[in-house]
């Protein structure tokens, strides 16, 4: 298979965790006989430096034209002053996620066995397991509501508009994931509240009992959700739920889990285009120390494989090697270990090697 994946690493961390899971798809290319191009470009604040643009049109344009797109991470201290329709989160990754088309954003979390320790939660807890999936809605809602404050700054309104056809295909995302998982989906919601989450409730049902009746569907606030994720992470499998809840629990999530450093993600289009990246930001505390964890973008490359390009043969070995690799040992600063980041890369190559 020949493909061309656009590489923006952005900022922080970003470089330093990009490069070694370009080295893992470098690897894999070997391995089974494919041909990948990188397209390297500058995001974030690297890109405002360079170009006086977080998002310039010639790394736009190589993100359309690419077969995938892996993304690092955008963001850091000396760009919070940036105006915030010029800040590296709003110019380039809404931005990126809106041009692109990208709704549908996966975010796997569960925990690794062999880093159960890890977690903050006590094992009696745990051992009910997690293994969940986030399916959080990407391009609506809050984040691409209005944000404006008032003539005389002294008040301000964000608004938060849904869809039922926006909410229909993240619904049908989410009800797909839940059919090839175990079968059961939570919405999350504040109905209790918001009309956007009545509008929600009212769409997923009503889906759910045209197309996906055999499926178990659960409704639960979000404040409950969070409560639940902490209390029994086990009983969930599939969480749908719009833009700015399913930041909030993937983040939530992710700490289950041990580390925010663990977690990859995939943001999709229906056509299963992609921008494949960690959920984690650019660190920028621990930036160019060399000492960042790569499993997160690693794991974001077995899901580019995956799902942008259908390879799932070369994505299970990708995740076997992480697997592997943690198995024999392998701990970032972040799990409680010392290996630098390009150590850790080349434990799963070396995993991957020998597969
Ligand atoms: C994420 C991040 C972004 C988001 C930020 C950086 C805008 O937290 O991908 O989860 O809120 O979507
Ligand atoms: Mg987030």
């Amino acid at each position: 298979m020949e493909k061309t994946i656009a590489v923006i690493a952005g900022d922080g961390i970003g470089p330093e965790i990009t490069s070694e899971a370009v080295r893992v798809l470098e690897e894999v290319a070997d391995r089974f006989g494919h041909v990948f191009t990188f397209d390297e470009r500058l995001v974030g604040g690297a890109a405002y430096d360079a170009h006086g643009d977080c998002l310039p049109d010639s790394t736009l344009e190589a993100c359309k034209r690419a077969d995938a797109v892996l993304l690092g991470a955008v963001g850091g201290p000396k760009w919070d002053s940036l105006h915030p329709e010029k800040r590296p989160e709003r110019r380039a990754l809404l931005t990126l996620r809106r041009e692109l088309g990208l709704f549908a954003n996966l975010r796997p979390a569960k925990v690794w066995p062999c880093l159960r320790d890890a977690s903050p939660l006590k094992p009696e807890i745990l051992d009910g397991g997690l293994d969940l999936l986030v399916v959080r809605e990407l391009t609506g809602g809050v984040y691409f509501g209005r944000h404006e404050f008032s003539a005389d700054g002294r008040s301000a309104v964000d608004t938060m508009p849904y869809s039922v056809p926006e909410i229909e295909r993240i619904a049908r995302v989410a009800f797909a994931a839940a059919e090839k998982r175990r079968g059961k989906v939570v919405c999350v919601d504040k109905a209790n509240v918001l009309a956007t989450s009545r509008l929600w409730r009212e769409t997923v049902k009503r889906l759910h009992a045209e197309e996906a009746p055999g499926l178990e569907l659960e409704f639960m606030y979000v404040d409950n959700a969070a409560m639940q994720l902490v209390r029994a992470p086990g009983r969930f499998d599939v969480i749908l739920t719009e833009n700015m809840f399913g930041d909030i629990l993937s983040d939530e999530a992710s700490q289950i889990t041990g580390s925010i450093g663990l977690l990859p993600s995939a943001s999709l289009r229906a056509d299963g285009f992609g921008m494949f990246e960690p959920i984690h930001g650019s660190a920028p505390d621990i930036a160019g120390r060399g000492i960042a964890n790569p499993l997160a973008a690693i794991l974001s490359a077995s899901l580019l494989l995956r799902h942008g390009f259908g390879l799932a043969a070369e994505a299970e070995a990708v995740d076997r090697a992480v697997s592997l690799a943690l198995e024999a040992g392998l701990r970032t600063a972040d799990t409680g270990g010392g290996a630098s980041t390009r150590e850790a890369g080349d434990a799963v190559i070396s995993k991957l090697k020998r597969l």
